[in-house]
């Protein structure tokens, strides 16, 4: 099995969480777009979907899945998003494709975050990932002082504006030993929208595409 097999096998796996007429939560990235490409065979039993990019809206759309604005919706069952690293207290790192705010923002609506990924993205401690952060413009050397005060290597990603209209910062060398703690240090920082760190509302649910089959944990 090839790494994206594997998280084509992990998204596909999570249709089994879903319920008929429901609204979706539909997160970012390749793993991501198997699990739209497979909600896209049961859309007829679902309402339709809320996204956190722009990207997957488009797919999703293209799909003919109807995408609602999530300040349309009252109650958001299950959230499906991928992850660059996950540990096994399932809290992330994410925002490799820049869409952390908006992820992290249907995230903390969702009862219940199911993340999706192949077994590379597992990792004993966080932080070999460089942690994204996505930061007013204005706001990005400031913003980038205040990170290497906290022991980090910003790098700004060059020429990649979020959904938002932001800039992100990729920082290498953090210390994420603590991450519930640098979640909140970080978002601290005047200038800083979010960052990656999903420690405070981690997963629930990991489902993890593997060589030998597809595994399920909580
Ligand atoms: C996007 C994300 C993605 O979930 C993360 O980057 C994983 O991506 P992929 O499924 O392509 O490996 O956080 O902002």
């Amino acid at each position: 099995m090839t790494q994206d097999e594997m998280k084509k096998a992990a998204a596909v796996k999570a249709l089994d969480f879903i319920d008929n007429d429901t609204i979706v939560g539909v997160g970012t990235g390749s793993t991501v777009n198997h699990f739209i490409d497979a909600l896209a065979t049961i859309k007829e039993r679902i309402r339709g979907a809320v996204s956190s990019s722009e990207e997957s809206s488009r797919r999703l759309e293209a799909h003919g899945i109807e995408v609602f604005d999530l300040n349309s919706v009252d109650v958001l069952d299950v959230y499906i998003d991928g992850a660059d690293e996950v540990t096994e207290h399932l809290q992330m790192i994410k925002g490799g494709g820049a869409a952390l705010t908006r992820e992290k923002i249907v995230a903390a609506v969702a009862k219940t975050f199911i993340c999706i990924a192949d077994d590379s993205k597992q990792v004993p401690v966080l932080g070999q990932f460089p942690l994204p952060v996505e930061v007013i413009p204005m706001a990005r050397s400031y913003v980038a002082r205040e990170l290497v005060k906290l022991g980090g290597d910003p790098v700004y990603r060059q020429g990649v504006i979020t959904d938002n209209g932001n800039v992100i910062l990729d920082v290498h060398n953090m210390n994420l030993t603590a991450p519930s703690e640098m979640e909140e240090k970080i978002n601290g920082i005047v200038g800083v929208v979010t960052n990656g760190l999903f420690a405070h509302r981690g997963a629930d649910i990991l489902v993890t595409g593997t060589k030998a089959g597809v595994s399920v944990s909580k």
